[in-house]
């Protein structure tokens, strides 16, 4: 299977010796399939001559649209049952792996935290070689989460690609592990930093940033040639000083709707979700929340506040602005857009239209024209309080004005979703088999609260001892696209689960936060397959065949805002097992070793401190940003930031060394000079001793409970 295919305009012509049995769209499903089948063979002409399309997982999502679906049906409802570990690898990290692999000539290739990237044999689980582009911490938050959370690789030809939390692009080849050449992309010390795993296309590398909603700075998206890594282009997604750039025309549309002060314009960062288009030669970003978040400290009377929350579509060449549609005018939520963004040929109403689909943290599912942006259609996919719906003629959200908090008397509202989102940017998949959108979705609600003068927004997103906390949970959804209307729901017990993957075998594929990996049968939603990995997971699953066996591949291990922020739920126990690579085939009987997750507090060095330090204490370990790291209530997230709990006679004694002195930060540990004063450091010591007694004299007591 070998379209012909212009590089260049990115066209391509259909072959007509198709076989696709359950083919039951018509004709538009038979270029989508192709679209996957040419897509791998474009990356894997690039790569070896004998390649065989199926063997290859070119792209984290599957094909450059993202779908995340797989032609492949050798495992499928028959004999799914058969479904065991072929192999496993343990990954040398202590946080857990985040983004999916890429496959391509028997090799897997996995970027993990720190934007490492391991090389294994896909027969064995041998490993290969890890290249390290050795990030540097600087200090602050936001590196050291840029450092800790690396969404995956991209590959084309003999390239691999991935960015670092320090703000740089590194290409290495895949055959020997070595660098090739490395492009700055942002600058960490203006508070930028990257998680989102680049994406190519037209010879190009494409990569966004974050500045993890903490720093009113400008977003943007930047090109790099993928032979060489000349910067080529850059787009900016919200305006600048007007008197340091003449605007151009999107700089032009978006300033219009901010108010007058551009000092207070930030955000929009395409910190994940983008996909290049090879049809129309664009690339489609999507941008996240704008900054300040609390549109009272934006201008008043401001806008909409362009091009935050929104998908955008760019002349993949030129980076020239072609099209947009914001999912959340002036935002106050962090409602960002950018989720993963799936491209599809769909008939609606008889008509094949390519489209551009995404399920972003607002609640609502769009379908929007791939060529011009219109919406064609908008439904909220889990329970949402904010808007009612999507005004399909204005393309406009009819909101609840209640959920506006800042403009509530008492400056609050207890609004659905959260910030967390309904959808984060977990991979959902599209089975042009069934039709329908696979959404790993999220069941939350925060309360916002304006502290505005002087500050901005506190968001309890339902962490610790949260009222909101009963109701968090995750949703597999199975939604229908065209009629916009959910076909199955399976229930999960934690909010942040993994990516979704479906094949033509039926199946669709998903790890959780619990520790299970599972399968459901794609029409129904039955849950046909259960395989405890005893790790949580967030990666999506790829699958490939390797030696005619199909390989269902799993990356696991807790990462990112699941180990971190909801620490206290992941230490369940069930799923705080090791960071792996999982291998799964029909008959495959591997078996991993027995794991019991345990942990010993020892006694705590120093007596408890008065109630009224404690609580002292408690409020600011959260509002100082500890808990953002070392887990809500002190309770030890996975990972390597250590648990408080368990610190030592002389931490505690060189405790403001550690944390006002900075005689850590090269570790990650930032420091607090100047943020926290030296008495509010005795108080949040007073917490921390009081939690380690809490936990301690908790296991003693369990110890000799009668039975256990
Ligand atoms: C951005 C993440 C982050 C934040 C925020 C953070 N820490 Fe840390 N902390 C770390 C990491 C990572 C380490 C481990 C450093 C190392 O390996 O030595 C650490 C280590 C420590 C240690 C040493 C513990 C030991 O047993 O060695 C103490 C004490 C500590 N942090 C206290 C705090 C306090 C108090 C706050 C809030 C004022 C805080 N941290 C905020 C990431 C963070």
């Amino acid at each position: 299977m070998q379209p012909a295919y212009s590089e260049k305009h990115g066209d391509f012509t259909v072959p007509t010796h198709a076989s696709t049995k359950q083919n039951f769209r018509g004709v538009h499903l038979f270029s989508l399939f192709f679209l996957s089948c040419f897509i791998a063979g474009v990356a894997a002409r690039g790569a070896t001559a004998e390649s065989n399309d199926n063997t290859y997982w070119p792209f984290i999502g599957s094909t450059s649209a993202a779908q995340q679906y797989s032609p492949l049906r050798q495992i499928n409802e028959n004999n799914i049952q058969h479904l065991g570990l072929a192999w496993y690898v343990d990954i040398p990290s202590a946080d857990g792996l985040v983004g999916n692999t890429v496959v391509a000539g028997n090799t897997i290739y996995e970027a993990g935290p720190g934007s490492k990237i391991y090389a294994h044999d896909a027969r064995s689980g041998r490993q290969l070689w890890i290249f390290d582009p050795k990030p540097q911490f600087i200090g602050t938050i936001l590196t050291f989460w840029g450092n800790q959370i690396t969404r995956g690789l991209a590959m084309w030809k003999d390239n691999l690609y991935v960015a670092t939390g320090d703000c740089r692009v590194v290409a290495i080849n895949r055959l020997t592990g070595k660098q090739l050449w490395e492009a700055k992309s942002c600058e960490p010390a203006e508070s930028y930093t990257i998680t989102g795993a680049p994406r190519v296309g037209g010879g190009k590398v494409f990569i966004g940033n974050s500045s993890i909603d903490a720093a009113s700075n400008r977003g943007f998206v930047d090109a790099f040639d993928a032979e060489t890594g000349r910067h080529l282009w850059r787009f900016y997604t919200v305006p600048g000083d007007p008197s340091k750039e003449s605007a151009s025309k999107a700089m032009t549309i978006a300033a219009k709707t901010w108010g007058k002060d551009w000092k207070n314009i930030g955000g929009g960062n395409a910190w994940d979700g983008m996909t290049f288009d090879p049809v129309l030669n664009l690339l489609y970003i999507g941008t996240g929340g704008p900054q300040p978040q609390n549109p009272l400290q934006r201008s008043v009377p401001g806008g909409d506040a362009l091009f935050t929350d929104s998908i955008v579509a760019l002349n993949a060449d030129t980076g020239e602005y072609v099209w947009h549609y914001q999912t959340t005018p002036d935002d106050a939520w962090d409602f960002d857009a950018m989720a993963p963004i799936l491209v599809a040929d769909v008939s609606i109403k008889g008509e094949s239209r390519r489209v551009v689909m995404q399920a972003p943290k607002n609640g609502f599912f769009y379908v929007l024209d791939a060529k011009t942006g219109k919406l064609l259609s908008a439904d909220n996919f889990v329970p949402v309080n904010w808007a009612s719906k999507i005004d399909l003629k204005s393309g406009r959200p009819i909101e609840n004005p209640i959920a506006r908090y800042y403009e509530n008397k008492d400056g609050r509202a207890t609004v659905v979703p959260n910030e967390h989102g309904a959808h984060n940017w977990q991979a959902m998949s599209y089975s042009p088999q069934t039709g329908l959108v696979y959404i790993p979705a999220m069941l939350n609600a925060g309360i916002y609260q304006s502290t505005y003068p002087p500050g901005g927004v506190k968001v309890d997103l339902g962490a610790g001892k949260s009222e909101v906390k009963s109701k968090t949970s995750g949703q597999l959804v199975a939604w229908d696209p065209v009629a916009q209307k959910p076909r199955w729901r399976s229930d999960l017990d934690l909010p942040i689960n993994g990516g979704v993957l479906s094949t033509a075998g039926e199946l669709v594929f998903q790890g959780t936060a619990t520790g299970e990996f599972f399968a459901y049968q794609a029409q129904t939603g039955k849950r046909v397959w259960t395989w405890y990995t005893g790790s949580a997971t967030q990666a999506a699953p790829s699958t490939v065949m390797i030696d005619g066996e199909q390989l269902v591949l799993l990356p696991v291990g807790a990462g990112g805002a699941q180990q971190q922020v909801f620490a206290d739920w992941t230490s369940t126990k069930k799923s705080r097992g090791p960071v792996r690579l999982l291998a799964f085939k029909l008959g495959g009987s591997a078996q991993l070793p027995a794991y019991q997750y345990s942990e010993y507090f020892p006694r705590p060095p120093r007596p408890r401190y008065p109630a009224d330090e404690v609580s002292k204490g408690a409020a600011l370990f959260d509002d100082s940003g500890c808990s953002f790291c070392h887990g809500y209530q002190a309770i030890h997230p996975t990972g390597r930031v250590p648990d408080l709990r368990k610190a030592s006679k002389e931490v505690h004694d060189s405790l403001a060394a550690i944390v006002l002195g900075g005689a850590r930060t090269s570790k990650g540990m930032p420091s607090f000079a100047g943020a926290v004063t030296p008495e509010q450091l005795e108080a949040i010591q007073a917490y921390i001793i009081d939690e380690a007694w809490n936990a301690y004299e908790k296991q003693e007591h369990d110890k000799n409970k009668p039975g256990d």
